[in-house]
């Protein structure tokens, strides 16, 4: 398949072009720099030049692919006090995709998150955020109007991915927690630690979003 990925030099996406590549796929990937364009082409893809507020640019990329694997998210607006703005700026970017997609049952695989789901308990695929406005909640709307769009001739899934995705390399939440434990010579834990906190190495993410923009029936929740 020729398969278009947002996000495609990110932590994530970078393990998931290989994914695909070693697979036999073709992989044209979303770049917004120089530097992720090289990295992209370095790592076998075809680049595609633009942002995820380029709505012509996804529109067009979508419909000239056999499946669209959305990973892009503006992490850095969002880390920086403005999570409903790059919320709302991920919900446009799904649906110009969607739109693409409509009608040609190809696959459309986004990534979501655990978090917030089932507080106070495990999680599974058969939860579905309570809307209450909050920034996660966009997101969990925006993850189920593409599930919606299997109602639609699009083979959609989405992928949950646990709060943490570590592996090599890792310089985010659970590197900064090792750190911490390094540099003060403990660990500490709420309450009596008995809280659970779901990880998923990033390789092991890689896999299972090849496997759904291969495989996964239309609608489907992937935990
Ligand atoms: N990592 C986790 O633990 C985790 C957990 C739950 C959910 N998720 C979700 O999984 C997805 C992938 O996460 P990740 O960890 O791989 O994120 P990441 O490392 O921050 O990568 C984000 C990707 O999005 C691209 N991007 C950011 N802003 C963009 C914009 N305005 N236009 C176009 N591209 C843009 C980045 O491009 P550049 O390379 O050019 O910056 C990069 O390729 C996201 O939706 C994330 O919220 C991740």
């Amino acid at each position: 398949m020729r398969i278009f990925v947002t996000g495609a030099s990110g932590w994530i996406g970078s393990a998931v072009v290989p994914e695909l590549i070693d697979a036999g796929h073709q992989v044209v990937g979303l770049a917004r720099s120089d530097a992720s364009a090289a990295a992209l082409t370095a790592a076998g893809a075809e680049v595609v030049r633009g942002t995820v507020d380029d709505l012509d640019v996804l529109r067009d990329a979508a419909a000239a692919s056999d499946g669209v694997i959305h990973l892009a998210f503006k992490h850095d607006i969002a880390f920086s006090g403005d999570f409903q703005g790059a919320a709302e700026a991920d919900r446009r970017a799904v649906d110009a995709l969607g739109t693409a997609l409509v009608g040609t049952d190809r696959p459309f695989v986004i990534a979501s998150g655990v978090a917030g789901l089932a507080p106070g308990r495990v999680s599974t695929e058969q939860d579905t955020a309570t809307a209450n406005g909050s920034p996660i909640t966009i997101r969990a709307a925006t993850a189920q109007a593409v599930l919606d769009l299997a109602r639609q001739g699009v083979r959609s899934s989405v992928v949950r991915l646990s709060a943490t995705c570590h592996g090599d390399g890792d310089n985010g939440f659970m590197a900064t927690l090792v750190a911490t434990a390094r540099a003060k010579g403990v660990s500490g834990y709420v309450g009596d630690g008995a809280n659970r906190w779901p990880a998923v190495h990033r390789l092991d993410a890689a896999h299972l979003f090849r496997l759904a923009v291969e495989k996964a029936p239309a609608g489907s929740v992937l935990h």
